[in-house]
């Protein structure tokens, strides 16, 4: 497979297109970005520690039998995936409670829930990324009455099969954000999980002391990100 051009930069990945139409080349850089792009800075490791991240976990979650879009690693850098037209849709699980939630109910970080609680936000840098509903989406045309479905069941099933992964290494999954698309080889077929699965995209506490593994540590300048996530990637087992 051969690597092309650019096709889009995010944040902190850069996608390519290959000599295949149905593959892209996705190149984790070593920018993080926060609060939609408004702090920035460049963590020296932080995009080969994540490319291994989310090889690890993408692969966990295939063996589970959720489909992703993760075909292999290519190099430290990089990895293959299959092309996919995505849903401006992201999908948030919480099991505690943090971030965004907590501020806007005013309830205390760490707060357990009873049982996980499932968030939709439109994926929109310029808009903040609000948060919507099963109607905001449907009506508006984000996306189907079914594909809401299978973006609800894919994203507890994905809980099902990783919080007992990161319990496992003695870390809490606290929430995290997914996003689906369809493969442009089956755009009529089920949802697949694309993007990343890696600490810029959920919270990760230690289960003894609470300390913060994730994403966290940057937008709150708590010091030493990229050695928290290289710790995840050791305890859950992938190598670096
Ligand atoms: P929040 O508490 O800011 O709403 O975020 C919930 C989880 O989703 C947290 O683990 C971070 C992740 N997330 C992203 O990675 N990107 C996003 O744009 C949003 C809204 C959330
Ligand atoms: N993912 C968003 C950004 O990169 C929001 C955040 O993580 O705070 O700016």
């Amino acid at each position: 497979m051969e690597k092309r051009n650019e096709l889009y930069r995010g944040k902190a990945k850069t996608v390519y297109t290959t000599d295949d139409p149905h593959y892209l080349v996705m190149h984790y850089r070593d920018d993080v970005s926060a609060f939609d792009g408004v702090k920035l800075a460049k963590l020296d490791l932080k995009g080969e520690t994540n490319n291994r991240i989310n090889a690890h976990v993408m692969g966990v979650l295939e063996s589970a039998g959720v489909k992703t879009h993760f075909v292999r690693l290519l190099n430290e850098r990089e990895s293959l995936v299959k092309a996919m037209k995505m849903l401006p849709i992201e999908c948030v699980v919480r099991n505690v409670c943090a971030g965004s939630m907590a501020k806007r109910y005013g309830i205390d970080e760490g707060t357990r829930l009873p049982e996980p609680i499932f968030e939709f936000f439109l994926k929109s840098d310029a808009l903040h990324d609000p948060l919507c509903n099963d109607d905001h989406i449907r009506v508006l045309g984000w996306a189907s009455a079914d594909e809401i479905g299978q973006m609800k069941t894919l994203t507890h099933r994905v809980n099902a099969v990783l919080k007992p992964l990161f319990a496992g290494a003695g870390i809490d999954l606290v929430d995290y954000k997914l996003e689906f698309g369809h493969p442009l080889d089956d755009p009529q077929g089920p949802l697949v999980l694309g993007d990343e699965f890696t600490p810029d995209g959920c919270r990760l506490w230690d289960t003894k002391s609470g300390e913060k593994l994730d994403k966290d540590r940057f937008r709150r300048d708590l010091g030493e990100v990229i050695e928290r996530y290289r710790e995840v990637a050791i305890r859950i087992g992938a190598p670096l």
